[in-house]
């Protein structure tokens, strides 16, 4: 079994420890952070990213807050983890799964208030959703893993943006979910993974976790992608996603609409894979999606080091949304959607 040996993020007895992704892969270090206000701010700077982490992340955000809150009022502890949960959600705007996250907590802290439980009986029930929502992102990638593998060739190239892998997971990942589960069911497998600018999620991250895993890689620019797609050179593109409207529409890492053109131009399947918790079926399609615009710096300098002059415009989008009509399949735990979305996705909703 192919698996990480590393840990993405974790509730320990007095914190939540995640790696921290802005080290790798030079180094491997863990940061313990002692608030719901740290975790949050350790989610804005990307200490941990990637939509399923960032969700889990909050969770066991919002639960240290509320032990290190049980002694309060009631009220008072009701007020103070309703603030959490607003601090948390402020953190970034794309991913879905921040938000799906909290108010599912908040779901279960009002569910417990109902039933007549005091502060400890809640926090008791907020640690066990939180550690719930951990190992069912876990189960659902290795569900994507399998239902994904059965659309990869018994020997194909496939390329991946950005990193949709344990590191932006609970463990195992989406779009790396879909690579694992083929490589596991002994398919050969050779994957190009794009850097990823400005982040360089790419460079730094997927290539790190699928080198551990010994998954023949190779790096490649942005650029690059294009042509060695007309070369034939790629058979599939698989990425993951930080929302996905009703309609299908995919919003992901910044460059995602550009290799889904050149992968409709020739003839390159693309598929996305993502958790049900991705969906956000309150959004009818990808135009109501917010998108995240970060710190100039990441685009201006490389590792501290000013590469633009000063005074240069920048933009820094972080995200960008690839319409449905470009997508041949989404890959969730619950099976493959194909299209139109509209309706296979509402179906999978329903349990159809
Ligand atoms: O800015 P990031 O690194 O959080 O962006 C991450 C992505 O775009 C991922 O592809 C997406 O969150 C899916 S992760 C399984």
């Amino acid at each position: 079994m192919i698996d990480g040996t590393f840990r993405t993020v974790a509730r320990t007895a007095d914190g939540v420890r995640m790696i921290d992704q802005r080290r790798l892969p030079l180094e491997e270090t863990y940061l313990d952070l002692n608030s719901p206000a740290e975790v949050a701010t350790a989610i804005r700077d990307m200490v941990v990213r990637g939509a399923p982490a960032i969700g889990i992340s909050a969770a066991f955000g919002l639960a240290l807050g509320a032990d290190q809150k049980v002694a309060l009022d009631p009220a008072e502890f009701d007020a103070r983890l309703r603030q959490d949960a607003e601090v948390l959600r402020a953190s970034r705007p794309t991913a879905v799964n921040l938000g799906w996250a909290l108010d599912r907590m908040l779901g279960v802290a009002d569910a417990a208030r109902a039933a007549g439980l005091d502060n400890a009986g809640v926090v008791e029930r907020l640690e066990r959703d939180a550690r719930r929502i951990h190992d069912e992102d876990l189960a659902a990638c290795r569900a994507m893993g399998r239902f994904g593998a059965g659309l990869v060739p018994g020997e194909a190239t496939i390329l991946t943006h950005c990193n949709a892998g344990g590191l932006a997971t609970a463990g195992y990942g989406t779009a790396l979910g879909v690579i694992r589960g083929a490589v596991e069911a002994n398919k050969k497998i050779r994957v190009l993974a794009d850097e990823t600018r400005p982040f360089l999620q790419g460079a730094r991250l997927t290539a790190w976790e699928l080198q551990k895993d010994g998954i023949d890689t190779t790096l490649i620019t942005d650029s690059m992608a294009g042509s060695l797609m007309r070369a034939g050179e790629v058979q599939l593109v698989v990425v993951g996603s930080d929302r996905i409207a009703a309609n299908g529409d995919v919003a992901n890492k910044i460059g995602t609409y550009s290799v889904a053109v050149l992968a409709r131009e020739n003839d390159v399947p693309f598929y996305v894979a993502a958790p049900m918790s991705t969906i956000d079926f309150d959004c009818p399609d990808g135009d109501l999606i917010p998108i995240e615009e970060r710190d100039p710096t990441e685009v201006t300098e490389l590792f501290g080091t000013r590469v633009a002059p000063p005074g240069i415009g920048v933009r820094n989008i972080a995200f960008d949304v690839t319409p449905a009509r470009y997508v041949k399949a989404i890959v969730t735990e619950r099976g493959i959607a194909r299209p139109p979305f509209q309706d296979s996705l509402a179906r999978m909703r329903d349990g159809g």
